[in-house]
């Protein structure tokens, strides 16, 4: 049987969630993805009183009058303030759990693999904290991998590489369980500050967060593209200090976002480096499977089956591959490895 899996599943209510760094997203047993929000809390700076949370809080990023504040509490793939990620973990849970009325309120939340005790029993204790009847954890790759339909049961390996806002996590699965995993403070989050970079340096135009990611999904790629884009790039001017646009090109991103995906490539590579030959054999003819947000990136399976001579692709639904695995778990309250 899966050592990760909880002794809860009997539970009548339960529910699944990744608390993502970008994204949370939940799912309800018998229902399936009910929510899915930003990671994103707005509070009052003198009150620290929470204002909003999710979508609305997002809109309020970089953008907050001087009273307000928009915190990701979430930072590379875990709880960097313990106040306000509990905040929003409550909002979130008894959001979904109004549904169920509270009743034997289980949660199986995905957590990074790696992630130090400490970090655990805090992520279970803000569950505790928002009112659910028992807690648990599920390795964040195990999940995804459950999530995209993989066979994870089966004796032949599976490799699977999750690039999220914060983390870029790369894992082996063999019989139901992590053979060999790497977790790499890489993702979206990072791309994001170096097309932020990259157009302070060329440019000298100071641009946001929010722009970063938005030219990232309109034109960013990983590989040249059959017909590349342009983008128009509003910021301010660093000299000036007044707004000005530019006009950016889809090759010039792909140069910004190089070093990232260079640093992706190596941690792929240095797993299939590692891990014992059988497994990596298999993995010759099983491919590797991308999920996450950053799976969307344009040509990034084809970047990496270019680095790694291996067949990639991307899994169906990439950013709900993590709550759908733990939707797998929830729903089969006899799950099994034979
Ligand atoms: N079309 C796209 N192209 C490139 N990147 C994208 C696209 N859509 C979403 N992303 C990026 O995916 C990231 C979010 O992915 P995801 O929701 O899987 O992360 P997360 O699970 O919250 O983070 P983590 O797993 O690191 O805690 C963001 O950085 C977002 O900008
Ligand atoms: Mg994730």
């Amino acid at each position: 049987m899966l050592k990760h899996l909880p002794s809860f599943l009997s539970f009548s209510n339960a529910i699944g969630i990744d608390l993502g760094t970008a994204n949370t997203l939940v799912y309800l047993k018998g229902k399936g993805v009910v929510m899915r929000e930003p990671s994103v809390v707005a509070i009052h700076k003198e009150s620290k009183k929470p204002i909003a949370v999710g979508i609305e809080a997002k809109k309020m990023l970089g953008r907050t009058p001087g009273t307000i504040e928009a915190v990701r509490p979430m930072k590379e793939g875990v709880i960097a303030d313990f106040e306000i990620s509990e905040h929003m973990l409550r909002y979130f849970i008894r959001r979904v759990a109004r549904k169920t009325l509270f009743t034997n309120l289980s949660v199986l939340i995905a957590v990074p693999y790696g992630i130090t005790p400490v970090e655990k029993r805090a992520v279970l204790d803000s569950a505790y904290h928002a009112g659910v009847d028992d807690a648990n954890v599920i390795a964040e790759p195990l999940a995804s991998a459950i999530g995209i339909g993989l066979p994870v049961n089966e004796s032949a390996a599976n490799m699977i590489v999750d690039i999220g806002g914060g983390t870029t996590e790369v894992a082996i699965i063999s019989i139901g369980d992590i053979a060999h995993a790497r977790s790499l403070r890489v993702g979206g989050d990072a791309f994001d500050a170096s097309i932020i970079n990259y157009v302070k340096r060329a440019y000298n135009l100071s641009i946001g967060e929010r722009t970063a990611e938005e030219i990232k999904m309109k034109i960013g790629s990983a590989v040249p593209m059959e017909v590349e884009m342009r983008e128009e790039v509003r910021g301010r001017d660093l000299i000036s200090g007044l707004p000005r646009s530019i006009t950016l090109s889809s090759e010039e991103v792909r140069e910004a976002l190089a070093e990232n995906l260079a640093a992706i490539a190596d941690a792929v590579h240095s797993s299939l480096e590692h891990c014992a030959p059988e497994l990596a054999s298999d993995l010759v003819v099983r491919g590797i499977a991308l999920a996450g947000g950053g799976a969307l990136l344009r040509g990034i399976d084809r970047f990496l089956s270019d680095m790694t001579k291996l067949p990639v692709f991307v899994g169906d639904d990439p950013m709900c591959a993590v709550v759908n695995g733990t939707g797998v778990v929830i729903e089969s309250n006899r799950w099994r490895v034979r």
